[in-house]
């Protein structure tokens, strides 16, 4: 089957997520293409792929622009196919009280700026990369985290044993589609 695997980054967590994914489905045997949002090339099509998988951070409640965009651009192909969306947060780490809500709302966002529906969705809890960030924005991101860690080093908050479950399902899913034949886009 092959796969593709288009992410949107800042501090190169969800890089790291879109890696993972793809070593994982390479693993069983998928032909898988990672694609940067910010640098796509542009004869990038959806349906020339069995499955989609977007994975995008979320900064300042928002998606990247990049990731919008392609997904605008992209939409009917994408509601024709099996895809899946993956948002990156730290309010899918619930540190927090009220992160279940808005782990909800940014999904929610994404889907209302795009109008886009994907096949699954997952909220992975991302990154906190302190140390890629100046004295300031340290202390202005150890505020919002209510000096919960140490901002002097990384602190990494995915659980990757359900991603990896979480992509075999997307993955199955979309296998067994390929395999009756579904998939009515032309690779274009
Ligand atoms: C400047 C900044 C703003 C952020 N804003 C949010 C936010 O609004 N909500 C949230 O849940 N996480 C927020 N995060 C956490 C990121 O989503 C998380 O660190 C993620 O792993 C970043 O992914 P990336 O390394 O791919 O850029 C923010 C992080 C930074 C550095």
């Amino acid at each position: 089957m092959r796969v593709l695997i288009l992410f949107g980054t800042n501090e190169g967590h969800t890089h790291k997520i879109a890696r993972f994914l793809s070593d994982r489905l390479s693993g069983q045997g998928h032909e898988v293409t990672m694609a940067d949002a910010r640098d796509l090339p542009v004869d990038l099509s959806p349906a020339c792929h069995d499955l989609v998988i977007v994975a995008a951070r979320v900064h300042a409640g928002a998606s990247p622009r990049a990731v919008l965009g392609f997904v605008r651009r992209r939409r009917e192909a994408l509601q024709r196919m099996p895809t899946a969306f993956i948002s990156v947060s730290m309010a899918a780490a619930r540190h927090r009280p009220g992160d279940a809500e808005r782990e909800a709302q940014y999904v929610d966002q994404f889907i209302a700026k795009t109008g886009w529906m994907p096949g699954h969705i997952y909220h992975a809890a991302g990154a906190r990369l302190y140390t890629k960030h100046n004295a300031l924005t340290r202390w202005i991101l150890g505020l919002v985290d209510r000096h919960r860690d140490d901002t002097s080093c990384d602190h990494e908050f995915t659980d990757w044993e359900k991603l990896a479950a979480f992509a075999d399902e997307v993955a199955d899913a979309a296998n067994q589609l390929a395999q009756e034949g579904g998939g009515d886009g032309e690779c274009a």
